[in-house]
């Protein structure tokens, strides 16, 4: 099992008279990790339902395995959703049943597999996520990190190809949360899915996604590679990624122009972006992510098309990368520490193990 690509375009979305977001356009490249970053209320959730097929959009396309989930019929759609794991923002997990229950319940509703096999795999998830023993407990006796977890394990019993989370970090505490980012891209190692997730948490939108996506004013006002958002001088991006209360990002809704502009000269003071962290790795002995040779390959392709803050993030964390490499692989490249010590214009195919980088394209 592999990721697949899933390709949005010019999707739009209303309620009534009241429109969440228009235009919106964005390809989830096949097996990487995307975070999608927004202000509350702003339409994450709607999202995350629209590209399975939950809301309807009025405009535009969502495309997977070259099906328009749009367009096309509900049997097709049925199908089509089984793709997909989902972990709601709220856990949606059914109240009476015990977290055994719950699990099992996809395997029961869209396979025909045994209970011993189904037992089989839900012990998997169930310890995959940390919740070995909880078995018999219902949703009301676990608190609400376990709840998340177990709604975690729910989402990955299908071996999904695409896997949605929203918010999954929300109401765990710092180390969970950790704990959790290390999970997701031990999975993302382990199956090559492809990962949309919804989230508040500004450590896990620096250490854990490939690309990052944020939604504002009712548009995705930027979506790509890590390092563009995360060098890009917009001052809603700075603002919420230093979680500062003065800015263009108002409590209920957009500030006013007058305001805004007032607490901007203030900011100049304040510091700027806060510096990238490196991606988290995957647990050593595990495969190693197949996205990132593949990521390689894409971002390099599309670096003369960025801003130049995000090619130089890039070229640098590309040259730590080929840094933490074991010695042998990097003797004979040597790119740094020449004489003049001028940095390699073109780094990333260059220098680093030879199996990281020289995929075919
Ligand atoms: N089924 C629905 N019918 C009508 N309006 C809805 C529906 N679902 C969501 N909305 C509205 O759409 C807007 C976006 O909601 P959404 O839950 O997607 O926000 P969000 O970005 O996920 O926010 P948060 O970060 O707080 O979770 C809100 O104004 C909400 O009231
Ligand atoms: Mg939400």
């Amino acid at each position: 099992m592999s990721g697949v690509e899933v390709k949005v375009e010019g999707l739009s979305k209303s309620f009534g008279r009241a429109n969440i977001w228009s235009d919106v356009s964005l390809t989830l490249p096949p097996g990487e990790v995307s975070v999608l970053l927004g202000p509350s209320g702003t339409g994450k959730s709607v999202f995350l339902k629209t590209l399975i097929g939950l809301l309807k959009p009025e405009k535009g396309s969502i495309v997977i395995h070259d099906t328009d989930l749009v367009r096309c019929n509900e049997s097709r759609l049925y199908d089509i959703r089984k793709l997909f794991g989902v972990l709601f923002q709220d856990g949606a997990l059914f109240g009476s049943m015990n977290l055994y229950d719950n699990i099992a319940f996809p395997l029961r509703e869209h396979t025909k597999k045994s209970e011993t096999e189904i037992r089989d795999i839900v012990a998997e998830k169930m310890d995959m996520v940390g919740l070995k023993g909880d078995e018999s407990k219902l949703p009301g006796e676990i608190s609400g990190g376990m709840r998340k977890r177990a709604g975690l394990a729910r989402a990955l019993v299908l071996d999904p190809e695409i896997i949605l989370f929203d918010e999954p970090d929300s109401g765990l505490d710092p180390v969970r949360t950790a704990y959790l980012n290390q999970l997701i891209i031990d999975l993302n190692a382990q199956t090559d899915s492809t990962f949309l997730i919804v989230t508040h948490d500004i450590n896990t939108a620096q250490t854990v996604p490939d690309n990052i996506g944020m939604l504002y004013r009712k548009h995705l006002a930027m979506f790509g590679p890590r390092e563009v958002l995360l060098t890009s001088e917009d001052p809603v991006v700075s603002q919420f990624l230093n979680g500062r209360r003065q800015g263009p990002i108002g409590m209920s809704e957009e500030k006013d122009t007058a305001q805004a502009e007032r607490e901007m000269a203030e900011i100049d003071e304040l510091s700027g972006l806060p510096p990238i962290k490196p991606q988290i790795e995957a647990t050593k002995g595990l495969p190693e992510r197949k996205a990132v040779a593949r990521r390689q390959q894409r971002v390099r392709d599309m670096l003369h098309t960025l801003p130049p803050a995000a090619q130089e993030a890039i070229r640098r964390s590309q040259q730590e990368v080929a840094d933490a490499q074991p010695r042998e692989t990097v003797v004979g490249a040597a790119p740094y520490g020449r004489p003049g010590g001028e940095a390699p214009t073109e780094v990333l195919p260059r220098v680093g193990a030879p199996n990281r980088f020289d995929q075919p394209r």
